[in-house]
């Protein structure tokens, strides 16, 4: 791929406003993006995340009034997907005691010196003293995650919408209910829908380079 295709397609990259309700996105083709996700960086590796697909009618239907960001997604986009970020990642959480083990294959210690490294880097480099910075830490993985889906996405043509248009507290108490969300483990981060548009791209309106980049020599 040269430059301009690189550029090209962060124009085919767009928030779609109307989905094609009759077209559906390929299982060799979503498999490909939740792979994608699968593999996407977050810090210290941790994955603090998991995706719920939606693919249940009603409940697509019940989370239109907790979701106003999301109304023609839920409606007609092929695929939807809600994404958790985990709760209470710390150094010496029982989660990164088995992550390590059974993913990293790593013997971990909470009193061993990387995890007294993961320690100090969460509670004074990035001062995540509470549920609500750990929470929203674990949440930025979720959108490069998103992110890499998204754009994977458009190199299989494939357009998609990021969504925070959604009353988080709502839509959590609501999956809980339905018994899809244990709310003492994850909570809602962001939203994404995938499929095809039913409409033209629309431009793209930027600020310009020298408003949002500075080379410090
Ligand atoms: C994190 C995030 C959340 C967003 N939430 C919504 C949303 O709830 N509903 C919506 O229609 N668009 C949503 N957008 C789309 C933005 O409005 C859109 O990306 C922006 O205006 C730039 O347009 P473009 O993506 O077409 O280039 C969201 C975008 C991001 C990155």
């Amino acid at each position: 791929m040269n430059r301009n295709e690189v550029i090209e397609l962060q124009h085919k990259r767009f928030a779609v406003k109307k989905y094609d309700p009759n077209r559906r996105i390929s299982n060799e083709d979503w498999d490909t993006l939740v792979e994608v996700g699968r593999l996407a960086p977050s810090s210290l590796g941790f994955e603090p995340w998991k995706m719920l697909l939606l693919e249940n009618k009603q409940m697509r239907e019940d989370l239109k009034e907790m979701a106003w960001g999301a109304i023609n997604s839920l409606e007609a986009a092929s695929h939807f997907v809600i994404f958790l970020a985990r709760k209470g990642v710390t150094y010496d959480s029982s989660y990164v005691v088995k992550l390590m083990k059974e993913v990293k294959n790593r013997d971990y210690d909470p009193t061993s010196r990387f995890a007294a490294r993961v320690k100090s880097f969460h509670e004074i480099d990035a001062a995540l003293n509470d549920e609500r910075t750990l929470f929203d830490w674990a949440s930025k993985q979720t959108y490069i995650q998103m992110a890499n889906m998204m754009s994977a996405a458009t190199l299989l043509g494939i357009d998609s919408l990021p969504i925070e248009g959604f009353n988080r507290e709502k839509v959590e108490s609501y999956l809980k209910e339905k018994g899809y969300l244990n709310t003492d483990e994850f909570g809602v981060s962001v939203m994404a829908s995938f499929g095809y548009r039913d409409q033209e791209i629309t431009p793209k309106v930027r600020w310009n380079k020298e408003a949002i980049y500075e080379v410090i020599e």
